[in-house]
Formats: C-alpha cells, sequence, structure tokens
C-alpha cells in the first residue's frame, strides 16, 4: 500500500500477540522460539523480529515478581528472560516490503496461538524538507491539498470537498486508491443524506478520513491509530483543517461506545477479519455503515462473507487500480 515510490523503501511492520505456544499449519504445537523458527523459514522478506521488552512494573503487574521493588538486580540470573515468560508477547515483524508483510499476515491468520494486532509502514520522517506534494484531486470527493497552501478546508457549491494535510507525517495523503474508494464512500454517504453524528477512523494515519467526515458533515471523530508516533501529525492536520475539536485520537478501539453512524477502516485484510466482531459491533443498525478499504481482489470475498454474516447486509463494492473497497449499509 506505498502512496508514491521513495528511493529507499521504509519497512513494513507487522504486530502480533503470541502465546506461549501456537499451532502450526500442520498441527505442531510449538513454543514462541519454534514458531518464530518456523516463521524465518516460511516468510518472505522477514527483515527481523522485535520480541519487545518488559520492564520490572511490567513484570511486578504480570506476577512475574512479587513487586517491581523487591526486583534484585544483581541476584537475577544473566540470562533472565520476562519476555520468555510472558503469556502472551506483543512481537513486531520487520519486512521489507508491503507484500511481504501481507503475505505473513495472511500465513498466520488462523494459526491458534497467534494473532494479528495491526500492520504498519516505518515511514522516514523529514520535517525539515517534506517532499513536494498535491494538490490530489479525488473522483467522487474532491481535493487534497498539502498543508502549507492558502485556503480552509470546506465543500463548495457544487458539493466538491477540500481538504490539508501534511505529506510524509502518518500514511494517507490521497494519493493511495484505497484512501480515495474510502473518501469516495464518505462524499456518496453525504449526497444520500446519511447520518454524519458519530464516526469511527480506525486505522487513522495521518486522519485523512477522520478529518473528511468531519467537513463533510461528522459531528464527533474517534480516530485510532496503533503508531502513536503520527498521533501528533494527525492532530497538526486536524488543527490545519479547523476540525480539532470534533476529532478525538487514541490508540486503541473503545470497548464499550454508543453506535457509529460510520465505521471506516482502511487497513488490510488479516487486521480487518481479526477484529471483525469488534468493528461490527461498533456500527448502528438503525441506517449505520461500515467501509472497509485495503483490500486486493482476492482478499475481498473472504472479507466480505465474514462482515455480511455479522451484519446481516450484503456489501456495496467499489474499486479502484488493484483495490477492493466494501461498505456494508444497515436498512
Ligand atoms: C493503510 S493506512 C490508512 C491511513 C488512512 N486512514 C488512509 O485511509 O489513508 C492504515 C493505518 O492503520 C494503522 N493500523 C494498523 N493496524 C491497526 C490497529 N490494529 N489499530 C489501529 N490502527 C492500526 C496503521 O498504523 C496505519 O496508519
Amino acid at each position: 500500500m506505498n502512496e508514491s515510490a521513495p528511493a529507499a523503501r521504509p519497512p513494513w511492520i507487522v504486530l502480533v500477540a503470541i502465546d506461549t505456544s501456537v499451532t502450526l499449519p500442520e498441527g505442531a504445537i510449538v513454543g514462541r522460539d519454534d514458531f518464530h523458527a518456523w516463521l524465518w523459514e516460511h516468510a518472505d522478506g522477514l527483515l527481523g523480529i522485535d520480541e519487545g521488552s518488559v520492564t520490572a512494573t511490567e513484570a511486578a503487574a504480570s506476577g512475574l515478581v512479587p513487586s517491581w521493588m523487591v526486583i534484585d538486580t544483581a541476584a537475577a540470573p544473566p540470562d533472565r528472560d520476562w519476555v520468555a515468560d510472558l503469556a502472551v508477547a506483543q512481537v513486531e515483524w520487520w519486512f521489507a516490503d508491503e507484500s511481504s508483510a501481507r503475505s505473513a499476515a495472511g500465513l498466520v491468520a488462523d494459526l491458534a496461538g497467534c494473532r494479528i494486532r495491526g500492520i504498519r509502514v516505518e515511514e522516514p520522517v523529514d520535517r525539515e524538507q517534506p517532499a513536494p506534494f498535491g494538490p490530489v484531486a479525488i473522483s467522487g470527493f474532491g481535493t487534497v491539498r498539502a498543508a502549507g497552501d492558502e485556503g480552509e478546508a470546506g465543500i463548495d457549491e457544487n458539493g466538491a470537498a477540500t481538504i490539508f494535510i501534511e505529506p510524509g507525517l502518518g500514511f494517507g495523503t490521497g494519493l493511495h486508491e484505497t484512501t480515495q474508494l474510502c473518501l469516495a464512500a464518505l462524499a456518496d454517504r453525504r449526497r444520500r443524506n446519511g447520518r454524519f453524528d458519530r464516526v469511527l477512523d480506525h486505522g487513522s494515519g495521518s486522519g485523512i478520513l477522520g478529518i473528511a467526515a468531519v467537513v463533510l458533515g461528522a459531528g464527533r471523530v474517534d480516530a485510532i491509530e496503533i503508531d502513536t508516533n503520527v498521533h501528533a501529525a494527525l492532530r497538526d492536520n486536524a488543527r490545519r483543517n479547523g476540525v480539532a475539536g470534533r476529532l478525538h485520537v487514541a490508540h486503541d478501539l473503545p470497548v464499550a461506545a454508543d453506535p457509529y453512524d460510520v465505521v471506516v477502516a482502511n487497513i488490510v485484510a488479516a487486521v480487518l477479519l481479526e477484529q471483525a466482531a469488534v468493528l461490527c459491533g461498533h456500527v448502528s443498525r438503525r441506517g449505520g455503515e461500515l467501509v472497509l478499504s485495503g483490500l486486493l481482489a482476492d482478499e475481498a470475498p473472504a472479507v466480505a462473507k465474514r462482515f455480511a454474516t455479522l451484519l446481516g447486509v450484503r456489501p456495496q463494492i467499489t474499486e479502484r487500480g488493484v483495490w477492493t473497497c466494501l461498505s456494508f449499509r444497515s436498512e
């Protein structure tokens, strides 16, 4: 899902939660180390594995030690490995490119003991010299302009929207077709006079979809982004568009919240399938709409089937380039 063709490709990172044992496709149940040995053998483009670390406070909170105050590091054996002791380890797999990361996520998606939490790209950020950008005209929506351009976000007399985004700070400039499909779906909802009071923008990146939703009329947007490195840029983008008061940024999906009129998620199939029940639980069954993007043609049928079963409606399908977008609308 790279937006342009940078000189050096940034790594793609798959975030996974791994139990103490994982069931491999052939049925063998193996520990985390053997699972990772299997992954090295079967996943293309794997650059490295970051198993994270456990602080003394976390070790105490997880019951690995009685209290962080009584940890005697001098007495700890040199090979003490709290990560290995965790019941669930939060691990990052680093890949050379997007398609390797997507393939690996697909490879392990159905394995018991391993859950895909997210996928993100490690964007090189150069605030001093941002790459020249825009404006990007998007059919069915309007225009995305660089944050430094003159003007204010809004909608013209023909219904075309204009929003402003700082390029390079979080995924989502409007150049990518998966983003364009979502923007067109949001604008289409406005044309159909669909409700926009509450919107959930899952995998917000630069905030482009949430910002567009407010400009199109949303009362409140909850923007969920797992990559905290881009939260500040997301808020800056919201301020540049004059929508900061209506856009709320968070790291995790809300556990319990009033139903949303619109839930939009441009992530990848493996993450959407993993979170299907939670996402469907957030969509209002009274005229609510769920928009899913980031799907390649061969991934869309499985995603459509899963969400259609959960929501009881079949999706409207739109396509741009190799990408498919699914919109599920309740009555
Ligand atoms: C393809 S980008 C989409 C960005 C923007 N919404 C757009 O449409 O252009 C996907 C974003 O989802 C984030 N993401 C991936 N998994 C996530 C998860 N489980 N929870 C929240 N955000 C996640 C990534 O960090 C990334 O910023």
